[in-house]
């Protein structure tokens, strides 16, 4: 006899994708995903971002015909980031804080297009500001905590106001979400969620994202190091302390970021805490997959689909994913 007498044969269960799809664990579909757009003025047509092939700059119109597919496709929401020419910036980010900015103007025709559709928004000052920092800058030339708090609070019930169904602070700074649920709260805004970037880190996996909204070129030749205000890649406790502060503090889903070199974050956050866990697939995670599938060298549907997986079996409830169209338009005709 050449076969061996086995009490257990985990084979069995993955013979069949009829027994495959019974005994899945985890799946994905488009109700998970956040579609990142990036909006800029004054273009004729979709600025394609060379870091990140299939995703562009779009117009504020082409960002309503955008939402308006997305909804069709079954995605729950987009966050929304702008793209401002440099002579917008200022060192404090003032554009920020104009209730007419391109910001505010896209986020009310989203909501007057699209009801339906959850618009989530950055609260941080790097689209805004000249350095590319995410807030103002103290004498020491690093950013200034309490006072860009003010601002930022300022911020998000301003973007409250004119509809955003969210505000995602972003920007890593003590207190900030205590002082911006405060606010709301004291104006009434009490049904706008925060989507707190609770566990975000200085990773160098943003680089494609800050050339699309700019933020790299405001820094120059220098990368743009952040490493004062987001958390060190080496610590998972302090990024479990910042979970906790979030939370105390008001947060309503708790964010890690990066997403995909983080998953043991994304667990231990998953453990740690009842509120739903979101998790950024960045613009760097999303350049690594497109280039090697443009090379040939993997096949660009299976890496994203096991990446998006690999996020959300890691415990992620929601992912928000350069890829969410593509996966969205698949989902519906495989
Ligand atoms: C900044 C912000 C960043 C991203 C989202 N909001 C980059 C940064 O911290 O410089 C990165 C997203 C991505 O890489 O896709 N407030």
């Amino acid at each position: 006899m050449n076969h061996l007498v086995l009490p257990q044969r985990p084979r069995r269960l993955r013979r069949t994708d009829a027994w495959r799809r019974l005994v899945r664990e985890t799946s994905v579909t488009p109700d998970d995903l956040i579609a990142p757009l990036f909006v800029k003025e004054s273009l004729s047509a979709p600025e394609p971002i060379p870091s990140m092939p299939g995703i562009f700059r779009l117009s504020p119109s082409g960002i309503i015909d955008e939402c308006r597919q997305l909804r069709d496709l079954g995605v729950p929401a987009v966050a929304l980031f702008p793209c401002l020419p440099a002579e917008a910036k200022d060192p404090n980010g003032s554009a920020a804080l104009n209730p007419d900015n391109l910001v505010c103007r896209t986020i009310r025709a989203v909501k007057e297009a699209v009801p339906d559709l959850a618009v989530i928004v950055d609260v941080a000052l790097d689209p805004y500001t000249t350095h590319g920092h995410d807030g103002v800058l103290g004498l020491d030339g690093t950013v200034d905590n309490d006072r860009t708090v003010e601002i930022l609070a300022r911020m998000a019930l301003l973007l409250a106001r004119v509809g955003a169904d969210a505000v995602a602070p972003s920007d890593m700074m003590d207190g900030r979400v205590g002082a911006i649920r405060h606010r709301l709260e004291e104006a009434g805004s009490s049904d706008t969620v925060i989507l707190a970037y609770a566990a975000k880190f200085a990773s160098a996996y943003y680089g494609p994202f800050r050339e699309a909204v700019g933020s790299a070129q405001a820094a120059g030749t220098s990368f743009l190091d952040k490493r004062t205000y987001q958390l060190d890649p080496a610590n998972a406790r302090q990024a479990e302390r910042e979970i906790d502060l979030d939370a105390d503090e008001g947060a309503d889903i708790v964010m890690v970021k990066p997403a995909g070199p983080y998953l043991d974050i994304i667990r231990r956050v998953r453990e740690r805490t009842d509120l739903p866990v979101a998790a950024y697939q960045v613009s760097g995670e999303y350049a690594q997959i497109c280039a090697a599938a443009e090379r040939g060298w993997l096949d660009l549907q299976r890496t994203r689909d096991e990446s998006l997986l690999a996020i959300k079996r890691a415990g992620a409830d929601m992912i928000l994913t350069y890829f969410a169209k593509a996966f969205a338009r698949d989902f519906a005709s495989p």
